[in-house]
């Protein structure tokens, strides 16, 4: 495995990749690596020639008030986990090297970015298109695969890909839990034992969903019936402060007033003012 932080560098590679007929898949992280994201690096290496995987704490994604600064990050520890994977190249850039002084140009998704992480996270959206599509650019990759736990994400960037015509086919990955049922996440590790229980109401939560609606697979369910169920499992960890519990349709993310097969239950909590932790799940079916 190579590792590469020149975007100069990683241009010329895939070129070469792509003359020679190759095909390329990248996954995009920022690093801290767990088995959610050597999952996506698994079914990504499946299906490549090349496989890509960048780390690259992107600054841009965060607010003034979130956690850039002690976001997790160990090189050394991400670059033997890729290796164990069989990727081809680790492109792990330097900040200086990816927003020069004079950068100016951000790519932008409207509407789908203005409600549910978005409204508590002006611009977070807006740093990971631009980065992603900066990423697109350098790796030049036939496919790249994204995680469903960070569903506005995947969704923000199909949108992206879609109306910017990126030659890019983007790939959905399951949500990978721990045992405990908590969804994998880097910023798991800023979780104390005694804020484990609060950190696993979001999953319980969704199991209690789940539950709920099979049980009633004949009956009209309401998103209102799903939402106060999950407040009940929730709001009596004073640990949690939650910022949104909804019921949405899958791609359009809108509000769903009645429970369908398309139906996606999406949370977000955050833990003792300090972690905020997302999760979500289809409400019908597997
Ligand atoms: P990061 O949080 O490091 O996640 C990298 C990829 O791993 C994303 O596609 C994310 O959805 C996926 N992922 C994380 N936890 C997962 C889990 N438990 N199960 C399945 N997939 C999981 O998401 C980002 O980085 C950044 O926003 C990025 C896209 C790299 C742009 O900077």
């Amino acid at each position: 495995m190579r590792l590469v932080t020149s975007p100069a560098e990683i241009k010329e590679i895939t070129k070469t990749y792509r003359l020679g007929g190759l095909t390329v898949g990248l996954v995009p992280t920022m690093g801290w690596f767990h088995d959610g994201h050597l999952s996506l690096m698994r079914m990504a290496r499946e299906k490549a020639d090349k496989l890509i995987v960048s780390l690259f704490v992107n600054p841009i994604q965060f607010g003034p008030n979130e956690d850039l600064d002690s976001y997790p990050y160990d090189l050394e520890r991400d670059r033997r986990l890729a290796k164990g994977e069989g990727v081809d190249i680790l492109f792990a850039p330097e900040r200086q090297a990816m927003y020069p002084e004079d950068f100016g140009s951000t790519v932008s998704v409207a509407e789908l970015t203005a409600h549910l992480c978005g409204r508590t996270r002006p611009g977070h959206f807006d740093g990971v298109t631009t980065v992603v599509a900066k990423l697109f650019n350098l790796t030049l990759p036939h496919f790249a695969v994204f995680g469903e736990k960070d569903f506005q994400q995947l969704a923000v960037i199909r949108k992206m890909v879609r109306d910017l015509d990126f030659p890019v086919e983007i790939v959905g990955h399951p949500i990978v839990r721990e045992k405990s049922g908590l969804a994998m996440s880097s910023r798991n590790t800023y979780l104390k034992e005694s804020e484990m229980d609060a950190a696993l109401s979001l999953s319980r939560g969704i199991q209690k969903a789940r539950k709920f609606v099979s049980e009633r697979s004949a009956e009209v369910i309401h998103a209102a019936q799903v939402r106060n169920l999950v407040h009940k499992v929730i709001s009596p960890h004073r640990e949690c402060e939650i910022d949104y519990i909804n019921v949405v349709n899958n791609t359009t993310l809108e509000d769903c007033d009645e429970i369908t097969e398309n139906s996606l239950l999406v949370l977000a909590v955050k833990i003792n003012n300090r972690i905020r932790l997302i999760d979500n799940s289809i409400l019908k079916g597997s």
